[in-house]
């Protein structure tokens, strides 16, 4: 099942609750919450204070992705927050396996992140242990960016290696997806498409995630 994951990083800030009646409204089946640090990559977003109002305006699942170091210090209290689904960059946790495992002992998803320059083999001893894996198609840090074509074999490689394992791991993608390369991503096997500027940069986000549903919907 296709899934849109609006980032709200694209998002008007001071609108944030009616951004989002708009993408419940347009069909998104996920909240995409990006947390920055400003340490591993280069800019500060939102925290734990907005997932919590967050919690109290949606009923949607939060998914939020965490670019910051230290994420074994903070993972439990996202959910704690709200948070339906964590994910943890590979790149940045030396105990990734007991973050893992205390995200879904808190009760929510647990997912790794990985960044494009990181090779897969580098999930090979964790991903038993999560629940999905959200690779970047865009160097983490910034909406708004290219999607990088060669993420897309990355994409049918991952599906591989769940499916070799017998996983059941679901493949997130985050990073200049549009309606233009939907098809292609979801086709070689991604299931939870996070859209940012493609939701929130023409004006009205509901329709949004309809064009990029419907795009999903046209090829597979
Ligand atoms: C990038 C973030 C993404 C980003 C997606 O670091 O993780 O979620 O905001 O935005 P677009 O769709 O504009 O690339
Ligand atoms: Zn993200």
């Amino acid at each position: 099942m296709i899934e849109i994951a609006p980032s709200i990083l694209s998002a008007d800030f001071a609108r944030l609750g009616e951004d989002i009646a708009a993408i419940e409204r347009g069909g998104a089946g996920v909240v995409h919450c990006d947390v920055m640090d400003g340490h591993f990559v280069p800019n500060i977003t939102i925290g734990l204070p907005v997932v919590k109002s967050l919690r109290r305006t949606t009923s949607l699942p939060l998914d939020t992705h965490l670019m910051i170091s230290e994420p074994g210090r903070y993972a439990e209290q996202f959910v704690e927050a709200g948070a339906d689904m964590v994910s943890v960059h590979v790149e940045i946790d030396p105990h990734l396996n007991r973050t893992l495992v205390a995200i879904r002992q808190k009760g929510a998803k647990a997912g790794i992140a990985i960044n494009p320059a990181t090779p897969l083999v580098a999930l090979e001893e964790s991903l038993a242990f999560a629940d999905y894996v959200l690779l970047m198609t865009v160097n983490p840090g910034f909406g708004g960016q290219k999607f990088i074509p060669t993420m897309l074999d990355k994409v049918r490689r991952l599906r591989r290696m769940i499916e070799e394992r017998g996983l059941q791991t679901r493949i997130e993608v985050d990073g200049g997806i549009d309606r233009t390369n939907i098809a292609d991503i979801t086709a070689a096997g991604a299931e939870i498409i996070v859209a940012g500027t493609a939701v929130f940069g023409g004006g009205d986000p509901a329709q949004g995630v309809r064009d990029l549903l419907a795009s999903a919907a046209q090829w597979v």
